[in-house]
Order: structure tokens, then sequence, then C-alpha cells
């Protein structure tokens, strides 16, 4: 049956918008799996953040905070920066969408070292512009040269996730240095992962007015469902920023936990100890299992399956037993999965599953 009032209200869509499709509804997740394919960290919170989290609910009543001034003043003391060189996000990923659309007009170019994280090929869709997907050197070095000289000298900003999701890899402060102080372009350093890593950005911040940092708490202080993400940068950039954030984009909780978290962050130190223990017990098992495993500084691993199998099959027979891990559908990545870091026993399971697994292929393949 032909539907003349939709047909109407869907030609009304912008010109940008009319090319997504209509988002399928997913089933509804089983909470009972082992979940290791999105990098959050399981643990408990500390009982301090837990407290103010609660008590923060006593004031569901009231508007949060106007431009979430009180978070944003305790991330800046917390890293010796001014309050206007910090913007408070909805998760880090509502700052990044900001970037996109702050800097991009439709038809113009966003470059992004790839493989990175997915999600930006979604936002620069949603801006109309062009995606420029700028490889990695050798074992994750940055191309800079490339970045300086080749098709990214045009793009609006440049985008790079250090450590890298999904590989893990981590590239010197000082090779980033080298490209900010080089660069006359936005520089876009994500620092998701940071805390599972040797060294940070963040310093350069007061140097160059070029550099803007992204940082979560989704992955290093467990709070990827309440939503606390930051970006730190010059004033002017920040504030252009923040000008075209959401009305109230955080909750009450979100603003009481990133206080609270910025607080207790030492709280936090014996989480990190465990999540790099396990990072890498678990690559030595995988590798002594056939896989290989790329050296990671981020909270999961990224392993090459071993040969004749690939990602798409190991996360199918992982989930039938329960566990889930993440496949990266991107040329050359075909045969790998990237499994997040999570307690002993979740990795345990997850290990054994990997056991399990192999046995049941190798018998099955030499019955036939
Ligand atoms: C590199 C990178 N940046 C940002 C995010 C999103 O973080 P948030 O939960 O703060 O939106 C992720 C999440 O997977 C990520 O891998």
């Amino acid at each position: 049956m032909s539907d003349n009032k939709l047909q109407s209200v869907l030609s009304s869509l912008s010109q940008v918008y009319r090319q997504l499709n209509c988002l399928p509804s997913s089933p509804t997740p089983d909470a009972s799996c082992v979940k290791l394919n999105t990098n959050e960290n399981p643990f408990a919170l500390p009982a301090a953040v837990m407290q103010s989290a609660v008590a923060a609910l006593e004031r569901q009543y009231l508007y949060p905070e106007d431009d979430n001034i009180s978070l944003r003043e305790a991330a800046a003391a917390s890293y010796s920066l001014s309050t206007d060189q910090v913007i408070a996000g909805n998760g880090s990923s509502e700052v990044l969408s900001l970037i996109y659309k702050a800097f991009l007009d439709p038809g113009d170019s966003v470059a992004m070292m790839s493989p990175g994280f997915a999600y930006n090929r979604k936002l620069a869709l949603l801006q109309g512009a062009q995606l420029l997907e700028i490889g990695w050197g050798d074992s994750g070095s940055l191309p800079i040269k490339e970045l300086l000289f080749g098709p990214a000298k045009e793009a609006k900003f440049i985008l790079l996730a250090n450590p890298n999701n999904p590989t893990g890899t981590f590239v010197p402060i000082a090779d980033i240095e080298s490209l900010v102080a080089r660069s006359d372009r936005l520089i876009v350093l994500d620092e998701a992962y940071v805390d599972f890593a040797p060294d940070s950005a963040l310093r350069l911040v007061n140097r160059y007015s070029n550099l803007l940092v992204l940082r979560t708490f989704s992955k290093s202080y467990a709070v990827a469902g309440i939503r606390v993400g930051f970006g730190y940068g010059h004033p002017e950039v920040v504030g252009r920023l923040r000008n075209i954030q959401n009305l109230f984009n955080m909750n009450v909780i979100g603003h009481a936990v990133g206080v609270s978290v910025l607080a207790h962050r030492a709280a936090y130190n014996e989480n990190h100890r465990h999540i790099k223990y396990e990072r890498a017990r678990v690559s030595f098992a995988l590798s002594q299992l056939g896989f290989s495993v790329t050296p990671s500084h981020a909270n999961f691993l990224l392993a090459r399956v071993p040969a004749g199998r690939d990602g798409t099959w190991w996360q199918a027979c992982l989930e039938r037993k329960r566990i889930l891990v993440a496949v990266i559908p991107e040329k050359g990545l075909e045969d790998c999965i990237r499994v997040s870091i999570g307690t002993t026993p979740q990795m345990d399971a997850f290990l054994a599953a990997v056991e399990d697994i192999l046995g049941a292929d190798t018998s099955q393949r030499s019955a036939v």
C-alpha cells in the first residue's frame, strides 16, 4: 500500500540525511553474557563515587547545572588547566560529534588514521563530508610526512586515537608533538584509552592552539553507562564547541560522578594495574593457542585468529558459549577478533571457551 503522507514526510528529510536508511531495532541484549565487545571496565565504583551518584539522585527534580560548570572546573583543576580550556560531554563521543558539526560543511574533508574508531565514519557521513582514511605506518607508527604533505593537508581536521582503537597500538608523544607543531590543521587526539598507556599528550594543550585532546571516563573509570567525557584545548576552540552544545547535555548524576571520579582517581590505580596484568596474561595465553596478538596499550586485545577460520566464525562460536567479542569489518582485519579485558573470572571463561572451540574444531576437521 502506498503511503503518500509518509513519502511526503520522507522527501522532506535533508539531502544528507536522506541517504541514511531507517535504523532497524536490534533485539534486547542478553545481560547474562560475558561482555567483552565494547571495552567497558566491569569493576564496581569506589564507594565514595557510588555515594556521590546516590546523593545526586536526590536532586533529580532540578535541571543540571548550566554549562557543566563545576565539572569543568574540577577537570581543569585536576590537570592544571583553566576552566575555559575544558568542555564536558555526555561521553567523549558527544564532544567528537560537536567537532564534526562545528568544522565541516558538506563537501569538506576530514582525515582519520585508519584503522580507527569506526564511529567517525558515521559522523563524517552525517555532515556530508569526505573521510580520508590514512593508513598507519610500520608497527602502528604515525606517518607524519603523509599527514603534512599528502591529501590530509586539505582536511579540516586530522583525527587520531592514542592508544588506537581497534589495534591498541601507541605512538610516542614526541611524534604527536612533531605533527601538531608542524601542521596548521586542528589535530583531534582521542585519548579514550590513555590510562592503560605509558604517556599522554595533555601537557601539550597549553603549548599548541591546534591540539584538542578528548578523554572519557567510560574505559578506565567504569562509568560508560553514566556518560562522562571531556575535550581539552584552546579556549577559542573549546568555547565554540560549548556554544553549539545541547542545553543540559549531561545529567545531575553524570556531573556528580564526574566530579567525584576526579577527586578519587587514585582509587582506580589497582583497577588499572589489574587490567594491564590481565592484558599480558591473556595475550600470552592466546599466543600459546595459535593467535597472533598485537601488543596493546589499551584495555583490549586485537588478536588474529589461527589460520582456517575468520573473525566472524570465532565471534559466532564464542557467542554460542555466551561470550561476546567484537569483529572489525575493515579490510585486512577480517581474521581478527577484539577482546576487552575484564575481570579474572571473565577472562578465564573466555580462554576456556577458546580452548573448547579450538579442540572441537580440530577434531571435526581431522574427522573429515
Ligand atoms: C577511540 C574511542 N573514542 C571514543 C569512544 C567513546 O567514548 P564515550 O563512551 O566517552 O563516548 C570510544 C568507545 O569505544 C573509543 O573507542
